[in-house]
């Protein structure tokens, strides 16, 4: 396990040495991106630009939540929602899907860099994703692949030796808020990946509140290694005395270690009427809820 205490000035030390111009990181929300911020702004004061890009496919509150905590480092957020939703119309193929969302924020990524005259990347790869990526494995976890396609005189890596829990120590250690330090994995890509099929405003917003809706449901009480919702479709119900075309969501759970492999959670029955309850009365739109209770392998976490 790592000792905070030595590997923090450690850190820190390495980005001063490395760091000779304008340097950026780009902030998910994650615990990754977030303590690679907070080592680089104490390194780097002034010549440091954290930028966050608002896709429009991210989880409720969580752009407000990303302002508040960087708000005394020059954050830059750069709202890009229609950007994002433009460039997903008509497009149902989720491979086609997550090749456009990490194409457009590549391309945005670009344009600021460009404009702060930047040289230099902080990535917040951990030891993990170095693995995989060497190994061929999950290549698709890194939104699209930044430092490929742009040029930096150097891409600075202050977390690659960290696994997970290891982050989350530094974290804890560095004062972020628990939200950050505890935060459940989420996929680059966004709520994207959890639409079937095109990705409309209407989806993202119903998918948006349903995630809200279980993670309030179940993150404190049942501890998943992840949980979240997703539309997949619409089929027919009755909400008054009128018959509806709504749409169908559906609820995940999960147990796992790593993320390799997972099993669904077995919530009580009462947990689950609560959440179907909530989410087809909260969101009017709404007629069916299902729970997935498909273990990885067969199904994947994601929907897509
Ligand atoms: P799957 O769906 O492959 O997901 O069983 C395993 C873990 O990876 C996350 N995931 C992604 N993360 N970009 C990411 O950064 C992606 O394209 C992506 N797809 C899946 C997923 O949320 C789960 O934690």
């Amino acid at each position: 396990m790592v000792k905070v205490e030595k590997f923090i000035p450690k850190a820190i030390d390495r980005i001063k040495e490395k760091a000779k111009g304008k340097t950026i990181v780009g902030l998910s929300g994650g615990v990754d991106s977030s303590v690679c911020a907070v080592l680089a702004n104490r390194a780097l004061e002034d010549m440091f630009f954290p930028i966050y890009i608002d896709t429009g496919l991210m989880r409720k509150g969580e752009t407000e939540v990303i302002e508040e905590i960087f708000s005394d480092m020059n954050l830059q957020v750069i709202h890009a929602k229609d950007r994002f939703l433009e460039a997903l119309v008509g497009v149902k193929d989720p491979e086609e899907k997550r090749k456009i969302v990490g194409e457009t924020f590549i391309r945005i990524f670009e344009e600021e860099a460009r404009e702060l005259e930047a040289e230099y990347l902080i990535q917040g790869t951990i030891y993990p994703d170095k693995i995989e990526s060497e190994g061929g494995i999950k290549s698709h976890h890194n939104v699209g692949g930044l430092p490929e396609r742009i040029d930096f005189k150097e891409i600075i890596e202050p977390i690659d030796d960290l696994y997970k829990d290891e982050v989350r120590e530094v974290a804890k250690a560095l004062e972020l808020p628990d939200e950050i330090c505890e935060r459940m994995p989420f996929p680059g890509p966004g709520l994207s990946v959890r639409i079937i099929g095109e990705v409309t405003e209407e989806k993202v917003d119903v998918v948006r509140e349903a995630n809200a809706i279980v993670e309030e449901e179940l993150l404190e009480q049942f501890k998943p290694w992840q949980t979240f919702a997703a539309v997949i479709g619409k089929g027919t119900g009755v909400k008054g005395d009128v018959r509806v075309h709504g749409w169908i969501v559906a609820v995940r759970a999960v147990g796992s270690r790593d993320g390799m492999t997972a099993e669904a959670l077995e919530l009580p029955w009462e947990t689950l009427k609560k959440i179907e309850t909530r989410i087809s009365g909260e969101i009017p739109s709404v007629a069916r809820v299902l729970y997935d209770l498909s273990p990885k392998p067969p199904a994947t976490i994601e929907f897509e």
